[in-house]
């Protein structure tokens, strides 16, 4: 009986192995359409598949700094058909909600990390502020009344935000959005004052000349902004915070759908035109070597050690 049982198991692995995938597969993106995390994952979809000669379907669902889309992914089906494109968020929740609807570790198969994405300083075009140094003391003395765009508790925008009060020693008003991408739509038409957001939602903004820029924070300027500052240069020493993205799948999917999906991934970030399309948006593609399952699990696994410390710290529960 036994051996009947592992021989249909068997030939039910191999059938599932050639036929996948029979259907288009989801990707759900825990951020509003139109954003950062949206951007790079049509980018990617579309090189995936070209590798994969399959189609992939992006699913918002954007809010709570990412937990509602995060959660979604963890609780659909493990057949291979759902998949998780998100970011730093997925390691500041476990310290920012006392009571989280998911485990991050075990909820989740790794398929590899995809691009860093860079981050910067970003404000609206009617800003009078010639350079860096006026704006900080703008801000410091409109505290009261500026408002900084954000997307929601635990973000890569909220975490940017954190880090440059505690830098800047001066606190401002957030405006939590469902994504950067709608906050976006608010900065250009001036309902909001900056932002700290990914270039691959500002490069295209600030060569449009709809938005200023004040600086990047990394700790190299970009090849994508040559003329642009770090805020290092500028005196905010050691602000460095690049985005990490990964493709994760919920827990239990198919070994055999894993593969095929890491192997996608792999011929992604060496596609000349996910590349390129990556460097327009001030991105990079992870080196071959990080686009695999136990690198993003160790990042994962890293940075929750490292943003837990900081947020705890900082005495913030998003629930
Ligand atoms: C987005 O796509 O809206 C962003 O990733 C949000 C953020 O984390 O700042």
């Amino acid at each position: 009986m036994l051996r009947v049982v592992t021989f249909l198991f068997a030939f039910a692995s191999v059938a599932f192995a050639q036929d996948y995938p029979a259907k288009p597969i989801i990707i759900v993106v825990p951020a509003a359409a139109g954003g950062p995390t949206d951007t790079l994952t049509r980018v990617l979809a579309s090189s995936m598949g070209n590798a994969m000669k399959s189609q992939f379907v992006i699913e918002n669902a954007g809010g709570a700094g990412g937990i509602i889309g995060i959660n979604k992914a963890a609780k659909s089906r493990p057949d291979g058909y759902t998949l998780l494109l998100y970011h730093i968020g997925m390691s500041t929740a476990p310290a920012l909600y006392r009571k989280l609807p998911y485990d991050t570790l075990a909820d989740f198969d790794y398929i590899g990390q995809v691009a860093d994405v860079p981050m910067t300083l970003v404000a609206k075009k009617a800003t009078a502020a010639a350079a860096f140094p006026e704006f900080l003391a703008y801000i410091k003395a409109n505290k009261d009344k500026v408002t900084y765009a954000q997307a929601g508790i635990g973000s890569a925008s909220y975490l940017c935000g954190l880090l440059f009060m505690n830098t800047i020693g001066t606190d401002f008003t957030q405006v939590p959005y469902k994504g950067t991408g709608p906050a976006m739509n608010d900065l250009v038409g001036g309902q909001v004052d900056f932002m700290c957001d990914q270039t691959t939602n500002t490069v295209p903004q600030i060569k449009a000349g709809n938005i200023k820029v004040y600086g990047v924070a990394t700790a190299a300027r970009l090849p994508s902004l040559p003329d642009v500052p770090t805020l290092a240069e500028q005196g905010l020493r050691g602000f460095d915070l690049v985005v990490w993205n990964g493709l994760f799948a919920p827990r239990g999917t198919p070994k055999a759908a894993l593969d095929k999906l890491n192997g996608a991934l792999q011929a992604a970030v060496q596609d000349l035109a996910f590349k390129a399309r990556l460097a327009e948006l001030g991105a990079e593609p992870v080196p071959l070597a990080k686009a695999t399952p136990e690198s993003l699990r160790n990042l994962l696994k890293s940075e929750i050690d490292k943003w837990t410390p900081i947020i705890r710290k900082s005495g913030v529960y998003a629930d």
